[in-house]
């Protein structure tokens, strides 16, 4: 009964923007037709806020726990270095937090809209009613999109060259419903929601990206051949927005074929869209391949809020205080974060810097075989902004 009662709770606020596909071919084409280029990942389902006092941003920082604070702390000294008229409002959330510092967090990003997020850490060893915070943090805000590019970074030796590859994954729903009970002794019922309204919201995403971004292909990742239904289901919804799209290729691929063509012959893929637990190990696999955890930044889209981070949801803790983590990802996803904010010129200019800094294998962090520590590599990052 209270298992009812949940997924009904769940359902209920999916009805709300459920459209058939029908429905879906009309909108299409005032959606597509006044678009604005294409900064980076910001879109247009998310509005950015405009400026306050003298054209500065106010921005919420969630540093987290394990490196999170740390990382921030070069953003901070960057952005002082750059002038960028950003001003944080830091939230302290972490391991040991109770839902209401969460909650404070949460109107905290509501109020500014956007947010730089450290990870925070989750106990596995608490009881199931703890849940995890960063899950709810992104399910309360509605995050539903979360964006990742992975692409080969000159200076750092890898495996595989050119990797390009976008990954749009499911961030609100699927395996991350929190619904697990226990219905009788020994027997775990966890449940997977699949809906038609949060499959279509992701793969017109996806193919919105897709298009803007001038990309040629979009991979739907599943596992339709054993969930018929749920992941059938996703699938459907990506054949049918696909069918918007006849400039973009769209193709199905298992998981599992997946991973291996991922390790194998990562140069395949172009635009991949996934439900949430898929999107957590194509997004880990795409990491480990363009160099670690340390290099790339990701982003969550949600309608009304942004929330920017590490592509790797790690909080770091092992390297935690001892001045070795890598700065480029949290200071990357600044940049994603300036440029959904229209401040184009500084996003621009501290990219560069960073990519201009990871040319020189000198000043590499011991993640990607080097010697340098946080601060060397920001100092150096500092000396290339212009
Ligand atoms: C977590 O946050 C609380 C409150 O801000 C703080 O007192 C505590 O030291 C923090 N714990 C860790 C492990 O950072
Ligand atoms: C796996 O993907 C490759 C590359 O797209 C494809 O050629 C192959 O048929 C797929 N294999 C299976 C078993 O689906």
């Amino acid at each position: 009964m209270i298992m009812a009662l949940k997924i009904l709770t769940a359902a209920s606020c999916f009805v709300k923007v459920i459209f058939r596909p029908t429905v879906l071919g009309h909108s299409w084409e005032v959606l597509l037709s006044h678009e604005t280029s294409l900064r980076s990942f910001s879109f247009k389902y998310s509005i950015p806020p405009s400026a306050k006092y003298g054209g500065r941003h106010t921005v919420t920082m969630v540093p987290g726990d394990g490196i999170g604070p740390e990382l921030m702390l070069q953003v901070k000294s960057v952005f002082r270095y750059a002038h960028v008229p950003v001003d944080f409002e830091e939230v302290r959330v972490n391991a040991t937090s109770c839902e209401e510092d969460l909650h404070n967090a949460i109107m905290a990003v509501r109020r500014n809209r956007v947010a730089l997020k450290g990870n925070i850490e989750t106990d596995h060893n608490l009881p199931p009613s703890q849940k995890s915070l960063n899950n709810m943090f992104r399910t309360a805000l509605d995050l539903y999109a979360n964006v990742i590019h992975f692409k080969s970074l000159p200076g750092v030796k890898t495996r595989h060259n050119n990797v390009d590859i976008l990954v749009v994954r499911e961030n609100t729903e699927g395996e991350y419903s929190n619904l697990e009970y226990e219905s009788v002794k020994g027997v775990i019922q966890s449940l997977k929601i699949i809906t038609e309204a949060k499959s279509l919201r992701i793969a017109k995403y996806a193919f919105w990206l897709a298009q803007k971004m001038g990309r040629k292909k979009v991979t739907a990742v599943h596992k339709a051949n054993i969930m018929k239904q749920g992941d059938g289901l996703f699938l459907q919804c990506c054949k049918e927005v696909a069918s918007h799209y006849p400039q973009i290729t769209f193709e199905g691929m298992i998981v599992d074929n997946t991973t291996m063509q991922l390790v194998s012959r990562p140069q395949q893929f172009d635009v991949m869209v996934m439900p949430n637990l898929y999107g957590n190990i194509v997004n880990n696999i795409c990491t480990g391949l363009v160099g670690g955890a340390g290099l790339v930044p990701g982003a969550n889209y949600g309608s009304k809020h942004a929330v920017f981070e590490t592509a790797a949801r790690q909080s770091g803790k092992n390297i935690a205080n001892k001045n070795i983590a890598n700065p480029t990802a949290m200071l990357l996803a600044s940049c994603i974060m300036l440029d959904y904010l229209k401040l184009y010129s500084y996003a621009t200019s501290i990219r560069n810097a960073v990519l201009a800094s990871i040319k020189n294998k000198d000043v590499h962090t011991p993640d990607i075989g080097g010697q340098a520590t946080t601060v060397d590599v920001t100092n150096n990052i500092i000396n290339h902004i212009t």
